[in-house]
């Protein structure tokens, strides 16, 4: 099965990109529940992820950080105003750059923030540019994640810091084959996951330091059985969009993901050696 290309998964989030905000809030990511017991919104769950994985770096005042895979900007906004650092997004979402710059610009905080239109596969950036890299959540969009590592690894300045948040693979009893299989095909390809042994194997292969490597899979899970409930609520708006296929395809890949046990959630950090 094909992988989207880069323009195509942008075109994708520009068709959405008004109603994401309905679906999953500012943040576009999956949230952080601590237990079935924990009632947290939507909202507040996806800014505990947040600052769940920016707690596993250390980030220093005036850090420069490149945010792969921006989204509207809220991630690089709540970063840059809890640890007082710059950032500058890029995403592959024209209409989402748009946002993230209107965003910035009525929090005042235009003079530390910046968002351009970019591939993380290509970056337009110059060797050791940046002291962090943080994917959250954007890596299983992109064609390569080998390559788009090597490009982190490529931008960050020695003793630089990498944060990733990404899906993966979780093993049964028979390994990762049947349950990889499952994820495919459910996803038509969209959504591409490897177990945490390959992707540590493929920091390391970038030139970057393996540091913590976390499965938070209970506690992200939630979310893909809520965004099915608010997409479903939205069936009527989202139709003039995306059409009535592409709308019950995302649908019921929410609920096939929902109830795969073989997907699952890490958080990781990596940093480049000094
Ligand atoms: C699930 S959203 C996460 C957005 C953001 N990190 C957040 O948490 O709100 C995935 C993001 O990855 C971006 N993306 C996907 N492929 C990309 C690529 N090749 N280059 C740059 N951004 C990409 C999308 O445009 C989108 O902003």
């Amino acid at each position: 099965m094909n992988k989207p290309t880069p323009k195509e998964i942008g075109h994708g989030y520009d068709a959405f990109a008004d109603l994401l905000d309905q679906l999953w809030g500012e943040n576009l990511h999956h949230g952080y529940w601590d237990d079935p017991s924990d009632e947290v919104s939507v909202e507040d769950a996806a800014n505990r992820l947040t600052d769940k994985l920016a707690g596993l770096l250390t980030i220093e005042p005036g850090d420069r950080l490149l945010d792969l895979g921006c989204g509207i900007g809220a991630p690089a906004i709540r970063l840059a105003t809890t640890y007082q650092i710059e950032a500058v997004g890029v995403s592959i979402s024209g209409r989402q750059v748009e946002r993230a710059i209107e965003r910035v610009a009525s929090a005042g905080l235009a003079d530390r923030l910046s968002f351009q239109l970019a591939d993380a596969m290509d970056l337009p950036f110059p060797d050791e540019s940046f002291d962090i890299v943080w994917a959250l959540e954007s890596l299983h969009h992109m064609p390569d994640r080998a390559h788009v590592l090597r490009q982190a690894a490529r931008v960050l300045r020695p003793g630089g810091r990498l944060a990733v948040a990404d899906f993966m693979l979780l093993p049964d009893a028979g390994g990762y084959e049947a349950g990889a299989a499952r994820v495919n095909q459910a996803s038509k390809g969209v959504l591409s996951v490897v177990g945490l042994d390959e992707y540590q194997s493929m920091l390391r292969a970038a030139g970057l330091v393996p540091g913590a490597a976390e499965d938070v899979s209970k506690h992200t899970r939630p979310s893909w059985r809520r965004a099915a409930e608010r997409f479903a609520a939205l069936r009527e708006q989202a139709l003039p969009h995306i059409g009535a296929e592409q709308f019950d395809l995302t649908l019921s890949r929410f609920r096939a993901f929902s109830e795969e046990p073989a997907l699952g959630y890490a958080l990781l950090t990596a940093h480049k050696p000094a």
